[in-house]
């Protein structure tokens, strides 16, 4: 045993750790404005160029429907080019609260953007939260408070997702998370209009999801521990047998 395997072992310990933290999402400047997305094409066997997943992706509507298309996952501003998001996967966290990460250009490695806003009544009430912005470019509302990306009332952000309404599979680019609405209609993605007038995923629907997170994170915790167990005994191990060796020299 030697510290390429200990180096391995911690190579897998860091792996949950990446695959919760998400670094790994690539975000994409386009030319495409939001009128654009909605013509895109919503199912063929090798999904286009324009679309956030390769292949036909399983998605699930407003109603709990699931059905299958080519996924697109769009950031815009109206009359701005908008931003692919290249990832089937929700990127709003909604099995506790709503929360902003940073995602990385594809084309810059260096440059970090946070897709998700916060209201302020979400805020306050400790429902939402970012990554920690530093300056206003660093969101894509382009409104950093105090370390906290903000929705900007006076031009939201819009989500564009695929979709399925009455058995048509369309594509719609609506007010994103954490936006001021006043129905249902007007939020993208699986959101809906709360009681505060917001944008958002309902917690409840979730609840379930909440006992498996919680039940991933704890496995994962566990083999954690075990392996920087491993990685400490074969090291005391070597430093035993190192010292062996020196005596009988
Ligand atoms: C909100 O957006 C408007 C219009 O783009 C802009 O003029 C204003 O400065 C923004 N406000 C904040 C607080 O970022």
């Amino acid at each position: 045993m030697n510290y390429q395997v200990i180096s391995v072992l911690v190579l897998i310990a860091l792996l949950p750790y990446k695959i919760i933290a998400n670094s790994h999402i690539k975000y994409e400047k386009t030319n495409y404005y939001l009128d654009d997305i909605q013509k895109f094409k919503k199912i063929i066997h090798v999904c286009p160029e324009e679309s956030s997943r390769q292949y036909v992706a399983p998605l699930v509507n407003k109603n709990g429907e699931e059905f299958s298309a080519c996924e697109y996952q769009y950031f815009c501003h109206k009359n701005e080019p908008c931003v692919k998001i290249h990832t089937v996967n929700n990127i709003n966290y909604f099995d506790y609260i709503t929360y902003g990460e940073y995602l990385t250009n594809i084309n810059d490695k260096s440059e970090n953007m946070i897709f998700i806003s916060c209201s302020e009544k979400s805020f306050k009430n400790g429902m939402c939260n970012t990554d920690i912005c530093e300056k206003d470019s660093d969101c894509f509302s382009n409104n950093c408070v105090k370390g906290v990306c903000m929705v900007n009332d006076s031009n939201p952000s819009y989500i564009c997702r695929t979709t399925k309404e009455n058995s048509e599979l369309k594509v719609k680019c609506l007010l994103a998370y954490e936006e001021k609405c006043n129905n249902d209609n007007e939020c993208g993605d699986i959101a809906s209009c709360s009681k505060d007038k917001i944008c958002v995923i309902h917690n409840e629907k979730d609840e379930n999801g909440n006992d498996f997170m919680k039940y991933i994170i704890s496995l994962i915790a566990i083999i954690y521990v075990i392996i920087i167990l491993i990685a400490i005994y074969y090291v005391r191990k070597n430093n035993h047998n190192e010292k062996e060796s020196i005596k009988t020299i």
